[in-house]
């Protein structure tokens, strides 16, 4: 009998949250590879706050995914036969990718991954396919922090967040973290250095924030949105940036989210506030790998990677992003790395 894969199919598109039904593993057997194509066994597949997006019917930046598709996501994998000369059998690849443990590709999409020395694989996928460079762009290229300045990150202790307040540490800023839970906050301050963490749940983030940025804001690194975005905009100094990476509080909602109440202050305070996706910056990895690399070799870049094991888990894995139930970069590990 020939090679089986498994595969998480789109099934039924959720209302609110992803539910028991809205996606639902399958086995197809694996098709005879085709000139130019090659056959990935996947290793580890990330989980990114924007799957959810891909599931609802939003105008975005990727068209919506079809019912019936197979569900997409960044996938770390090792070529196990090939067909295509770029991708020899045994070299490592990424790319978008499905959920699924085997992938047979034209390649269109994907690249080789380097096995950097010193680092363990998972980590740098972990941090090196979308996080790293999301927390580097975000940060450096749009909020364009100068040393002195005050930085404040939502979802903190998230695998973007801890980047961007380590960098911003790096360019000698204040760092003022917000998080869900008091391990987050200790680990953000007595780890990672962060100057202050506000626990999010535990008082109100408007006051916490005066009290922590008492010379207002001049970054605002914005994850969650809602109130978060609206205590942020309402500290923010004259001149200051406001980078919009994620809204992960609102991507659950089939209501249309009211806010940010505090707007006016992109006025009253000459705010530039910008939004991006870090799939429009793909030819510039290479120079954020390397910078990242450095810093992750030096110690200087610290990181949690949380994996939970088996494709058939990721699921419920993909849930924990918008509960908090992660600690650090979430992935899914589908099969060991020979190596
Ligand atoms: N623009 C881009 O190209 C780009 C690329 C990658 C990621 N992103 C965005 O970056 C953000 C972080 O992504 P990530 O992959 O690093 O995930 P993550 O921060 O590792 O995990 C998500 C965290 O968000 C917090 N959270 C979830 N729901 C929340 C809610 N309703 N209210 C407050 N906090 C909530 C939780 O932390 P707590 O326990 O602290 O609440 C959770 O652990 C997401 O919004 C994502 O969409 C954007």
């Amino acid at each position: 009998m020939g090679q089986i894969a498994r595969h998480w199919y789109f099934n039924k598109r959720p209302k609110d949250v992803i539910e028991a039904d809205t996606l639902v593993l399958r086995e197809d057997p694996v098709p005879a590879l085709e000139p130019g194509q090659i056959l990935i066994r996947s290793l580890y597949m990330s989980l990114d706050a924007t799957n959810r997006v891909w599931l609802s019917d939003w105008d975005t930046y990727m068209d919506p995914l079809p019912i019936g598709a197979r569900m997409l996501g960044f996938i770390l994998g090792e070529v196990a036969e090939s067909q295509n000369p770029t991708f020899p059998k045994g070299s490592l690849v990424t790319g978008l990718g499905t959920w699924s443990d085997w992938i047979v590709t034209d390649a269109e999409g994907w690249a080789p991954f380097p096995r950097p020395e010193g680092i363990p694989l998972s980590d740098a996928f972990g941090i090196l396919a979308v996080a790293g460079p999301t927390a580097y762009v975000g940060l450096l290229e749009i909020g364009k922090p100068k040393p002195g300045d005050t930085v404040v990150v939502t979802a903190a202790a998230g695998a973007v967040g801890a980047l961007v307040g380590q960098i911003a540490k790096l360019h000698g800023c204040r760092v003022v973290g917000v998080a869900g839970s008091d391990d987050k906050c200790k680990w953000l301050r007595d780890d990672l250095g962060f100057d202050a963490v506000i626990n999010y749940r535990k008082e109100n983030l408007l006051d916490a924030l005066k009290r922590e940025a008492p010379n207002g804001i001049d970054v605002h690194f914005e994850n969650v949105g809602g109130d978060q975005l609206d205590a942020g905009l309402t500290l923010m100094n004259e001149g200051g940036r406001v980078v919009i990476c994620g809204l992960i509080s609102t991507y659950n909602s089939s209501e249309p989210v009211p806010g940010p109440y505090m707007f006016r202050n992109v006025i009253m305070k000459r705010l530039t506030i910008q939004g991006f996706v870090i799939l429009d910056y793909a030819a510039h990895f290479p120079e954020y790998h390397a910078k990242l690399i450095e810093w992750m070799r030096s110690g200087e870049l610290k990181y949690r990677i949380h994996i939970e094991d088996g494709l058939e888990n990721a699921v419920d894995a993909l849930r924990m992003l918008y509960t908090g139930g992660n600690n650090g970069k979430l992935m899914v590990r589908i099969a060991p790395d020979a190596r």
